[in-house]
């Protein structure tokens, strides 16, 4: 009878990782023309590897679960697998999202591969220094 999985709850009232990365390596904002709800990520990489990651989202609850349920998904992770996350991992990873809200997870997929080409993007012309270390 409930609409919303106890997960989703508990992440839309307890939401993870929520903030701002200042010295970011890679932030993504992406936004839903329809709904017009906003959301941004923030990463920090440290060796391949998402060592912080921080949202903001300007969205329903759906949409703030996701993300919030999307940087648990992430943080710790290798890039190459945080490249990989898709919206469904997002939604089956909060028991379910109703079909018609499906399209807010989509959103936390678009944002973390946002802020990833963004990382990447800066690391690509960054790539003079540090290269051995000892
Ligand atoms: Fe817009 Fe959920 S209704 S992201």
């Amino acid at each position: 009878m409930a609409l919303y999985s106890e997960k989703v709850m508990d992440h839309f009232l307890h939401p993870r990782n929520v903030g701002v990365i200042e010295d970011a390596d890679g932030v993504g904002e992406v936004g839903n023309a329809k709904c017009g709800d906003i959301m941004k990520m923030y990463l920090k990489i440290d060796d391949g590897v998402i060592a912080d990651v921080k949202f903001e989202t300007f969205g329903c609850g759906s949409a703030i679960a996701s993300s919030s349920m999307a940087t648990e998904l992430i943080k710790g992770k290798p890039v190459s697998e945080a490249m990989k996350l898709t919206n469904q991992a997002v939604a089956e990873a909060l028991d379910g999202l109703p079909a018609y809200k499906m399209h807010c997870s989509v959103l936390a997929e678009e944002a973390i591969q946002a802020a990833l080409a963004d990382y990447e993007q800066k690391s690509g012309s960054e790539q003079n220094s540090g290269k051995s270390e000892g």
